[in-house]
């Protein structure tokens, strides 16, 4: 009887992980057919962009012609140009699946102290502690380092975005098993909302003002990761603050796929 229960329970948490997974199948092929239609959309937008962008200049450098009202109305038109091509060079950026450029050695850690060095200018506040607790035993990672720059720096920025003066933002690596190291940001900020987390991740998903957030920050974060055959999760609480915790494979040629828990948030 004992040995029956078992083995219902057992099916009913395979059938539950099975559900789970294929939920996130689900959600991870939306983001990479959004991907796709994204950088083809901004394909589109490019080329008649630089066009109106060339124009523009060509009417600046006549500014002899013009009263200055107008060459005020044009300075306007060339700062909102800029701001496409922007845009549209974050959503290039979701389309980078496959490329020929071959993995190499990376110190994270060196990574994300070169990343924080670039960005000291950009944090908004000057009152917010920025702790450091990097493992001194992290193996090298093959990967994509101008790549995972990009990752460490979406996920700073949105942390800057989410605290406020007094506040801490936590970087945290460890070497998880032989295979894998982790690497946690970690805020005492805002918080997310719990109905809000499945979101986050979606192009063009943004809660900040016009102008402020794109909303692609966290999508392109994503595929970064998953082009490393890592892992994302997101852990926060309202009032609290949010986790990220990235699971990087140390050798991407060497992943093994199956028998993974989900289960492994480690920080
Ligand atoms: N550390 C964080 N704390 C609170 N909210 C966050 C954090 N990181 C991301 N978010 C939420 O996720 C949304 C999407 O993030 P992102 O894709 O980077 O786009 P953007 O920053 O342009 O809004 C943000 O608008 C914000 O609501
Ligand atoms: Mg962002």
């Amino acid at each position: 009887m004992l040995e029956l229960i078992q083995d219902v329970t057992e099916k009913k948490l395979e059938e539950e992980k099975q559900q789970r997974l294929q939920q996130q199948l689900v959600h991870s092929d939306r983001l990479i057919s959004i991907g796709r239609l994204a950088a083809g959309v901004a394909h589109e937008i490019n080329t008649p962009l630089a066009i109106l962008s060339g124009m523009i200049q060509g009417f600046l450098e006549r500014n002899g012609s013009f009263g200055s009202e107008t060459i005020k109305e044009f300075k306007t038109m060339q700062k909102v140009t800029k701001r496409i091509e922007k845009t549209v060079d974050s959503l290039l950026e979701l389309s980078h699946f496959e490329g020929n450029e071959q993995p190499k050695p990376v110190n994270i850690n060196e990574l994300i102290k070169d990343t924080i060095s670039l960005m000291t200018e950009q944090f908004a506040a000057k009152n917010k502690n920025i702790v450091l607790k990097l493992s001194s035993r992290l193996p090298k990672i093959k990967g994509f380092a101008e790549q995972l720059q990009q990752v460490f720096m979406n996920l700073l920025i949105n942390a800057d975005d989410a605290t406020a003066d007094g506040d801490t933002i936590s970087i945290i690596t460890q070497q998880k098993d032989k295979g894998t190291v982790s690497i946690c940001f970690k805020d005492t900020g805002t918080g997310i909302p719990e109905d809000m987390t499945s979101k986050i991740f979606d192009p063009f998903f943004t809660t900040k003002e016009v102008g402020k957030g794109t909303g692609l920050g966290l999508s392109i974060t994503y595929g970064i990761v998953k082009r490393h055959r890592g892992k994302i999760q997101v852990k926060s609480k309202m009032g609290r603050g949010t986790t990220f915790n990235i699971s990087l494979p140390v050798d991407i040629g060497k992943v093994i796929t199956h028998g993974q828990r989900d289960k492994d948030f480690s920080c």
